[in-house]
């Protein structure tokens, strides 16, 4: 394995090391391409938390797919509920099988905001995969069909998750420390 970036002062511990995180992909890459064999299924993720999870991956899927990425406005905690698109789809998704892939879906609004646009877009289903599932916070009650790790309500750090922009690139999950303040 390669050198991992050094626990940054601002964490309290890894919480789900890079060899769970690749051994949890390599399965839901698995089923899914036992799912979608053959339906030249759209992997849609949303910028930018989700780059890290659909390009692992989508190279654990062993199927015919294409990538196509959305941005929404920032998550702010305590800064209201409501979802901006600021990047749309590139590809048409008309009577395709669409997967969502989610870093993490915490209150739900997020998903809930983008599953309705792309049905909105003609898609023929729409599934959701999040790598992370922290159901203690939800707000909306959305579908996931496919998760790789339900979480403690805490708020987390690395492969693709940042605080305020920073450790997106660290390979493993890790907590924050309780004085870190998140806003
Ligand atoms: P939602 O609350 O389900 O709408 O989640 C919105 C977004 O909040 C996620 O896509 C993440 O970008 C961010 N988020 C939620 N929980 C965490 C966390 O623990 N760490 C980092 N970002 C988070
Ligand atoms: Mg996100």
């Amino acid at each position: 394995m390669s050198a991992t970036l050094p626990l940054p002062a601002e964490c309290e511990r890894i919480l789900i090391s890079q060899e769970a995180i690749a051994q949890r992909v390599a399965e839901l890459g698995e089923t899914l391409s036992a799912t979608y064999a053959g339906s030249n299924v759209r992997l849609v993720t949303v910028l930018r938390g989700g780059l890290f999870f659909i390009s692992d991956l989508c190279r654990a899927m062993t199927i015919d797919l294409t990538l196509d990425f959305l941005a929404v406005s920032p998550y702010s905690p305590g800064g209201g509920a409501s979802v901006r698109m600021t990047k749309d789809l590139s590809d048409d998704v008309t009577d395709a099988p669409v997967l969502l892939v989610e870093d993490i879906v915490d209150t739900g609004l997020t998903v809930n905001y983008i599953l309705s646009m792309l049905r909105g877009h003609g898609a023929k289903s729409v599934e959701v995969c999040t790598l992370f599932d922290k159901p203690a916070r939800r707000i909306a009650d959305v579908p996931i069909a496919y998760t790789g790790f339900e979480i403690p309500d805490t708020f987390l750090v690395g492969y693709g998750l940042d605080l305020r922009g920073r450790y997106r690139n660290l390979p493993y999950v890790a907590a924050l420390r309780d004085e870190v303040v998140l806003t």
